[in-house]
């Protein structure tokens, strides 16, 4: 598909290399069309089909979905279980498109909270999607930014108590080896549909120095025209790391 805004990102050449999405927005979505709230949830897969597509026209490496956080549990219960439906559904219907794209499915997250249907859907299109080279696309699922870290913690500290590790070794690089993310670059662009100007208790670790980009677009609404606006958003940017010049 040819897009203006594709061929603009491509002559700057600087594409971020990992996307992070924080999907918002599909409550508000539903209730200005007097839908119920599933209904926005079901949409949003839509949005999420076109930003893989787009990820991959753009030639993103790493995109990374936050489909279900740790508070999210705290919704009435028939909103979770909706939530959870869909991703079943998700992992059954889109298993053979994302093959297609050359897309390979990470789920990172407290999973054992999920139930034995749905973590096996989910486990499914992990294991038939290994070994896609176009894109890897983590899917977030009950996922929180400071359980994560407060999880690292205790890894740390049972390989110090094993002995395998001093605590005065414990750096950047021995902290990141704990997380979900573990292996893999930071976020260079985080995007948040819906007008939110918060973090939500998302990749708190991570996104010390990721630009932001943030779009009062519904999240069923975004399509990969919004994200194509984002990466031309974060090609202006001068990322500075706290020094003078930009890298
Ligand atoms: C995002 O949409 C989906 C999840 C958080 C799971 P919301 O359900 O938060 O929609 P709003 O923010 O209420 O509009
Ligand atoms: C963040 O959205 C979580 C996900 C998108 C999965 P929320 O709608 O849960 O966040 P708050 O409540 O607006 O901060
Ligand atoms: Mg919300």
């Amino acid at each position: 598909m040819s897009s203006e805004r594709l061929d603009r990102i491509r002559l700057h050449g600087d594409v971020p290399g990992h996307v992070a999405v924080i999907m918002d927005g599909n409550g508000r979505w539903a209730a200005e069309r007097g839908l119920p709230r599933h209904l926005g949830h079901r949409e949003g897969m839509k949005a999420v089909r076109e930003t893989i597509a787009g990820a991959v026209e753009a030639g993103i490496q790493i995109l990374t979905l936050f489909a279900f956080s740790t508070e999210n549990w705290q919704r009435p219960r028939q909103e979770v279980s909706a939530l959870i439906r869909l991703l079943e559904l998700y992992a059954r219907r889109e298993r053979e498109e994302l093959v297609r794209q050359g897309v390979e499915v990470h789920v990172l997250g407290e999973l054992d909270r999920v139930d034995d249907v749905t973590r096996r859907a989910v486990d499914s299109i992990v294991a038939e999607t290994r070994g896609g080279t176009a894109l890897r696309l983590n899917l977030m699922i009950s996922y929180g930014g400071r359980e994560e870290l407060i999880r690292s913690a205790r890894i740390l500290a049972e390989r110090v108590q094993r002995g395998e590790l001093r605590a005065e070794d414990i750096d950047e690089e021995a902290l990141e080896d704990t997380l979900f993310t573990r292996q893999l670059p930071a976020p260079d662009l985080l995007i948040r549909t819906s007008g939110e100007y918060r973090i939500s208790n998302f990749m708190l670790w991570q996104l010390a120095y990721t630009e932001l980009h943030i779009t009062p677009v519904y999240w069923p609404d975004f399509d990969r025209e919004h994200l194509f606006e984002a990466i031309l958003d974060y090609q202006r940017r001068d990322r500075r790391f706290g020094r003078v010049e930009s890298r």
